[in-house]
């Protein structure tokens, strides 16, 4: 079973549960434990036999693409529980996330941030890798993600942007 539902109107035990998840596969990664993330917006969680077995969060934002503000929505730690991967639950999660995106959200740019060895999941389901520098806030200022960052986009926004500033902190 999936869900798509807002991330404030999760139950507690759902969001308990999801951090416990995240912090298992990501807390262990310096830059990931030093940076101050968004909360999400949206979740999109699918179950089996009432248990997470796999999950992705959304972030609503207008981010500014060359100085173009547009309508974004950001992925946020896409994670298969490890005895379930390899069985298209990823997949699933990212094509409702598309959906979300351009559909019920009505964005024009999909972007995540993400590791170099993930590149081929994503541009399997179309994202796209860009080159450019992208900004987040922290508290103390601007930083640089300095990883990979990949788009999908469904608006009139520029190829190959120089700069993309997404206009709050990270996802
Ligand atoms: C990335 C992740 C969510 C994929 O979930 P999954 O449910 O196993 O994915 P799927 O079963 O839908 O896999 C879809 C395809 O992508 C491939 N794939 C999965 N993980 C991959 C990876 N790390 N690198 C390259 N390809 C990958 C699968 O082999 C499959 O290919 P196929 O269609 O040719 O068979 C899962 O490996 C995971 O939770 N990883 C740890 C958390 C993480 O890094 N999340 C991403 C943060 S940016």
């Amino acid at each position: 079973m999936m869900i798509t539902q807002e991330y404030a109107k999760l139950a507690l035990k759902t969001k308990c549960e999801m951090k416990t998840i995240i912090d298992r596969e990501f807390g262990h990664i310096p830059i990931v434990a030093e940076i101050e993330w968004s909360v999400p917006d949206w979740s999109i969680i699918i179950y089996e036999e009432g248990q997470i077995v796999a999950f992705v969060n959304l972030i609503e934002r207008i981010i500014y693409v060359d100085t173009i503000a547009c309508r974004a929505v950001g992925i946020n730690n896409l994670i298969t529980l490890n005895k379930y991967r390899g069985k298209g639950y990823g997949q699933k999660l990212m094509l409702a996330a598309k959906h979300m995106i351009c559909g019920r959200l009505r964005s024009q740019l999909g972007i995540l941030l993400c590791a170099d060895n993930l590149i081929p999941f994503y541009q399997k389901l179309n994202w796209r890798e860009i080159q450019c520098t992208v900004l987040f806030n922290q508290t103390y200022g601007k930083r640089t993600w300095e990883a990979k960052t990949m788009i999908l986009s469904f608006g009139n926004l520029p190829n190959s942007p120089c700069q993309i500033d997404l206009n709050g902190l990270p996802w």
